[in-house]
């Protein structure tokens, strides 16, 4: 028995299991090891810290996801209509793709049908998302990608995005995940969509702009702690995947706002001295009191950066929506000339 839906959605894995818990090893190893230690926020997208990010996306403090999904939900028909058509859209971080439903849903209401390429890290949760995308919406035929954003680009480059004759691209980046980047990363992750792109294309941005601190802080330290767990499950996926003993009383949730750089910093602080071991890669790690592990940081944006930005990756700025309040962009944009992409 096949529902309808089964024939229209795919999910083509390219995410090696044995490959992917070798880098893992490697990169907390060069991450703990580091002065100031740091671990890379990819990793806190196992199946438990999707689900931990899902209820991040349901606190009251983290009024991000409210504020995307007024935009789309109030403006995605004026966002469909500013796509080219007919589109086949891309989205990478999909997650839950819960608010960029408004806009396939937008999309089809303007052109019938519909391709959608969600990629992401996180396998259980776009293969559900990418159920429940095509059963929701009959038009939709849905070929995810599981893939980390360097492997999936690469991939999208190799097959064209699999467009079919006559389609132009639209690259969704939302939910204010370049914001994880640090400006030189983002400034490479752009290159590359920008050199998948023909012109015609477009990329759509999400950002979260900068606010004050009293708003900024609480959105990454919430009352119930959910945003704790989320931080402190990297240390117990480290315990389970690579046979560490980090005990999570001994560590805390740290959150601070660096106005210099714009970028809110999360942390994981050791509340004594202590030597943790990580008994599958032979390495034990020597922790100060007071000393932390940089986990994420999170770029807030104002518009000079989102058209700066645009401009020096190949990028033309060509409009912007905003919630009610003014927290949260989404920002349309063209391709420019490639002769102008600095080398
Ligand atoms: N776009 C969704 C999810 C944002 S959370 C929203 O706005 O709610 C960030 C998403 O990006 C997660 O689903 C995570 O699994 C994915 N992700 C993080 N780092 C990634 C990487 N390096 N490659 C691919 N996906 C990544
Ligand atoms: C996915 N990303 C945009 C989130 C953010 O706001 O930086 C991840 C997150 N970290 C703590 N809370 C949410």
């Amino acid at each position: 028995m096949h529902p309808a839906g089964d024939r229209r959605f795919s999910v083509r894995h390219l995410l090696d299991p044995p490959a992917l818990q070798g880098t893992f090893a490697e990169d907390v190893r060069r991450g703990l090891s580091a002065e100031p230690k740091f671990l890379q926020p990819k990793y806190f997208y196992d199946a438990l810290g999707s689900h931990l990010f899902e209820a991040i996306c349901e606190l009251p403090e983290y009024y991000l996801t409210g504020a995307e999904r007024q935009i789309l939900a109030t403006q995605g028909d004026a966002i469909a209509a500013a796509l080219p058509s007919p589109v086949r859209a891309v989205e990478l971080g999909s997650g839950s793709a819960v608010k960029t439903r408004h806009l396939l849903a937008a999309i089809l209401r303007r052109q019938g049908s519909l391709t959608f390429v969600p990629l992401d890290i996180s396998p259980g949760v776009l293969e559900r998302s990418a159920r429940e995308l095509v059963e929701a919406y009959p038009g939709l035929r849905v070929e995810a990608l599981a893939a980390d954003f360097d492997g999936g680009l690469r991939a999208l480059a190799e097959d064209g995005a699999g467009r079919r004759a006559g389609e132009h691209l639209a690259i969704l980046f939302l939910g204010s995940t370049i914001g994880n980047l640090d400006p030189p990363a983002a400034r490479r992750l752009l290159h590359r969509v920008r050199s998948l792109l023909d012109p015609g294309d477009v990329f759509l941005l999400g950002t979260d702009l900068k606010k004050d601190e009293r708003i900024l802080l609480p959105a990454y330290d919430d009352a119930l702690g959910v945003t704790a767990a989320f931080n402190k499950n990297l240390l117990l996926r480290i315990n389970r995947e690579l046979g560490g003993d980090f005990d999570l009383d001994r560590f805390a949730h740290r959150v601070r706002y660096d106005r210099r750089r714009g970028r809110i910093e999360m942390h994981l602080e050791s509340l004594v001295d202590q030597t943790v071991r990580l008994r599958q890669l032979d390495f034990s790690v020597r922790f100060a009191a007071g000393e932390t592990i940089h986990t994420e940081s999170s770029y807030k944006y104002d518009s000079e950066q989102i058209a700066d930005l645009a401009r020096r990756t190949g990028f033309r700025p060509a409009g912007a929506w905003y919630d009610r309040d003014r927290r949260f962009a989404v920002s349309l944009l063209e391709t420019a000339g490639v002769d102008k992409l600095p080398a």
